[in-house]
């Protein structure tokens, strides 16, 4: 295992991926992770949707009008979904899921990429959302909240330049004090 700030460091975007599949067991952690996140109260309104069939990859990767291509080239991916009835912080809980996610994806040396659903349009200005729910048949009370694409990278990315690390968001005691 990496040491966990070596791993946010290693952890960059992945757009282009290999055809090698993904093992069981990576998929496996992969969900364990998603399972584990942390929900408002515990509520856990996510679920997730896991593709693997090349058809219904690049139909999602069309889902919206830039920024989804790269699902089309992805071994799988997993719809992050959530019940919208269940709570009001659905949002925050899906991006938790989703983030962990992709850690644990880097965490399995593999690579992995946000794309994001909700508030997006498809190219003929129709709701990314209302394409990904048609295409997965969700219930009309669930939300998309993100796509996280995942495969073996075609090639290793950089890891984060510290030098580029913006200390001067922190802000001690108040807000402008440094
Ligand atoms: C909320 C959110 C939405 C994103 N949506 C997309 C997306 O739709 N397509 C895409 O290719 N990357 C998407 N990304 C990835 C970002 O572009 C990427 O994280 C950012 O440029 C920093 O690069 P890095 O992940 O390599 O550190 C998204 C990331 C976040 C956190």
């Amino acid at each position: 295992m990496e040491n966990f700030l070596e791993l946010l460091k290693n952890r960059r975007s992945c757009r282009r991926f290999t055809d090698e599949p993904v093992s069981q067991e990576s998929v496996a952690n992969i969900m364990r992770a998603a399972l584990m996140s942390p929900s408002g109260h515990r509520i856990n309104p996510w679920e997730f949707v896991l593709v693997e069939n090349k058809e219904t990859l690049r139909q999602l990767s069309v889902s919206k009008a830039a920024g989804a291509q790269l699902l089309d080239g992805a071994a799988m991916a997993v719809v992050v979904i959530a019940d919208t009835d269940k709570t009001d912080v659905w949002v925050e809980d899906c991006s938790i899921a989703t983030i962990l996610m992709q850690l644990a994806a880097e965490e399995e040396g593999l690579g992995s990429c946000w794309v994001q659903i909700r508030l997006r349009k498809d190219a003929d200005g129709g709701s990314s959302e209302e394409n990904v729910r048609a295409l997965l048949g969700l219930p009309a009370n669930y939300a998309v909240l993100s796509i996280v694409a995942i495969g073996h990278k075609e090639r290793d990315s950089k890891p984060f330049d510290e030098e580029k690390m913006q200390w001067e968001k922190l802000h001690i005691e108040r807000f402008g004090e440094k």
